[in-house]
């Protein structure tokens, strides 16, 4: 199952992407495409990308209704991404269509991920905005428990909560994890951090690294430490 390092593409643009590639010689690492680069470039990315060997996880956590979902789902798979993702809020019903729209005729489908909260939304914006009376943790497990209903395959989440979302849902549930430094990063915004082995550790089955690697001085040397740290872990 997986176990991979995924580069979070946040850039503005195909060049800054494609000369941000080219320090990677001819590795392909797994890389994750979002909303400014997607919605900046369309999916002429994805195509360019996958035609160059990586691996693919768009990240534009579709929320809407079942039917409108399933239909861009569809569209989606059919550009040969490996993950894509969803807002769990979207419920069951939503879920269970998004997978429809991912099936290919060959039966076949990209990983679908769940977001369960954003972790920019707190406890207290979770009760008085959205008033949601259960604690932030159980709602993140009921939203994760709802995903693994209606078939899908994880969740993102902190490497933090990896642990406990397998201990409840199985070791087969993926956990997608942000989130992940090395002891000499700066964290950045994120303020609740992991090193990559110790994600590993807690479980987690792709870790999702931006900044530490997009903005390395040697981006590919970083690379490699990221994979060193989280592969080698996973032997043991
Ligand atoms: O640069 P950094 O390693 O913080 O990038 C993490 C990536 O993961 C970004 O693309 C960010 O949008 C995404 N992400 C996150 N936290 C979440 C969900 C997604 O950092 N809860």
């Amino acid at each position: 199952m997986g176990k991979d390092v995924i580069i979070a593409c946040d850039f503005k643009n195909q060049s800054e992407v494609l000369s941000f590639l080219e320090k990677f010689e001819n590795k392909r690492p797994y890389l994750k495409i979002g909303m400014e680069l997607y919605f900046a470039e369309g999916p002429s990315i994805v195509k360019t990308l996958k035609a160059r060997g990586h691996k693919i996880f768009l990240d534009l956590k579709l929320h809407d209704i079942p039917n409108t979902v399933e239909k861009a789902m569809a569209v989606l798979s059919s550009m040969q991404i490996d993950m894509c993702n969803l807002h769990a809020a979207g419920t069951v019903p939503m879920m269970e269509a998004a997978l429809r729209g991912l099936t290919r005729p060959d039966g076949k489908r990209p990983l679908l991920i769940a977001v369960t909260q954003l972790t920019s939304t707190n406890e207290e914006r979770l009760h008085n905005e959205l008033l949601i009376g259960a604690s932030m943790n159980e709602t993140v497990l009921h939203y994760a428990a709802l995903s693994k209903k209606a078939g899908l395959d994880g969740i993102v989440c902190s490497p933090l909560e990896s642990k406990s979302v397998h201990e409840k849902l199985g070791r087969e549930f993926l956990t997608v994890t942000p989130g992940v430094r090395l002891k000499e990063n700066d964290r950045g915004d994120q303020a609740r951090v992991m090193t990559p082995s110790d994600a590993k550790k807690a479980g987690s089955d792709y870790i999702v690294v931006g900044r530490p690697i997009t903005a390395a001085e040697d981006p590919l040397a970083a690379y490699e430490i990221f994979m060193k740290d989280f592969l080698d872990e996973a032997e043991n």
